[in-house]
């Protein structure tokens, strides 16, 4: 086992020493968003009180903020062994940049005829933005399927990838059953026919060392907020002389040189895609959350994540009425279930009184939960903070709420 000092980790996360309920807060609820430690708490602190300015050149704060804003693009390019930091577009989070890639896709001229692939297991935010482009071009949105495991049938995915599909969007790591797909595989698939490749990725980068050069996509979405960032901070990493060449999605406040009633002339990149206020604060604080996961070790929070998933999983498998979703075989993180006969929403209230804290609902993955053959479930998950006694206390709550007794 990974030898991590949860402890001293721990304590460098104020908020994991609250009572919620007059207990000991227990927080499995890092896939939504992740908690926050000192080191960024204080440079958000620092920022508001002495720096804040919007990243230009202008005036010395300007500049100072740029420093920090563009170092941030830096530390983010080297976090995902990007070639440039100006493959790095800054946005409010994953939901945006995959939504920002669905745009430049349609504007390069997606249209009748073409296909769109995306998989069984997405989350909405890779599903809805393709839905809506496929509309409004004609193109046809294509599902492949999962394997009763949850795993992608992959053999499916290499039958539907023909030269009429545009786009491949696939998720690195799936937010209910914690599989992580072979997104190396798939990209050389779909790149050996010439199809653009699009991870996302909010699930993976704050758990294990993600390489987008190696993965070999063209684009990869993330959120800085699930990788102790403020909230509304994520990234959109795209090929440089992918975003050179493709058309803007978004105009308006930043992203242009020059602006006529009739053109705009658009920045280079990356600020070509940055329209509008960025989110600099959050991406100047994130960087000291960034520091503080390199600092732990990115390979180390793996190894620890993927004991402590497992210790969870076989702990909450154990329980009579429970029905763990999903079984891949390459996972991290993400223990999602049902508890039969009870609405997933009332167990998350139960846990919550012993002062759990995990996520109910469709997990803003519909379609992947009703091919796992439910509507609704609750999920727990976790990060390197996360102890294997909050495992045990979430199996202890789990079994006396399965089995119709309150504590
Ligand atoms: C797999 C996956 N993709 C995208 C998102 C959306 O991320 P964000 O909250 O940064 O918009 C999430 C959030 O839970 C997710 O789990």
């Amino acid at each position: 086992m990974t030898q991590l000092d949860v402890d001293a980790i721990r304590a460098d996360f104020p908020v994991l020493q609250r009572k919620v309920r007059g207990q000991a807060l227990v927080y499995l609820d890092s896939a939504a968003t992740s908690q926050k430690p000192i080191p960024m708490i204080e440079r958000m602190d620092r920022i508001y009180r002495h720096e804040y300015a919007r990243p230009e050149e202008g005036h010395s704060l300007s500049k100072e903020a740029t420093a920090a804003f563009e170092g941030t693009r830096a530390k983010v390019a080297t976090l995902l062994n990007a070639a440039e930091p100006r493959e790095i577009v800054f946005c409010r989070g994953a939901t945006e940049a995959l939504f920002l890639v669905s745009r430049i896709v349609h504007h390069d001229g997606l249209g009748p005829g073409d296909e769109v692939i995306v998989t069984e297991l997405e989350h909405h935010s890779n599903i809805g933005p393709w839905i809506q482009v496929c509309r409004e071009s004609g193109a046809t949105l294509r599902v492949v399927p999962i394997l009763p495991s949850g795993d992608l049938d992959l053999g499916r995915l290499e039958a539907m990838l023909t030269d009429k599909v545009k786009i491949l969007g696939v998720s690195h790591v799936s937010n209910v059953t914690g599989g992580i797909n072979p997104v190396k595989r798939i990209t050389e698939m779909a790149k050996a026919k010439g199809i653009l490749v699009l991870v996302d990725g909010a699930q993976a980068v704050p758990h294990f060392k993600v390489d987008v050069r190696d993965i070999g996509c063209d684009f990869y979405a993330g959120s800085g907020h699930k990788m102790g960032g403020p909230s509304s901070v994520g990234f959109l990493y795209g090929r440089a002389e992918l975003l050179e060449a493709m058309p803007i999605a978004d105009s308006g406040s930043g992203m242009s040189e020059d602006m006529n009633f009739d053109e705009i002339t658009p920045k280079p990149i990356p600020f070509k895609y940055e329209a509008g206020e960025p989110p600099f604060s959050e991406v100047e604080a994130w960087s000291a959350a960034i520091d503080y996961w390199n600092k732990v070790g990115l390979n180390r929070i793996e190894e620890y994540e993927r004991e402590l998933t497992e210790y969870a999983r076989a702990k909450v498998a154990a329980i009579p009425g429970v029905r763990i979703l999903g079984d891949p075989a390459d996972r991290i993180s993400v223990v999602t279930f049902t508890v039969d006969g009870q609405e997933p929403k009332k167990v998350e209230q139960a846990l919550d009184e012993d002062g759990i804290a995990v996520r109910a609902g469709n997990l803003e993955a519909a379609p992947l939960l009703r091919a796992l053959g439910t509507e609704k479930a609750v999920r727990a998950s976790f990060m390197f903070y996360n102890m294997h006694g909050e495992a045990d206390a979430l199996a202890a709550s789990l079994a006396r709420i399965a089995g119709g007794v309150r504590a």
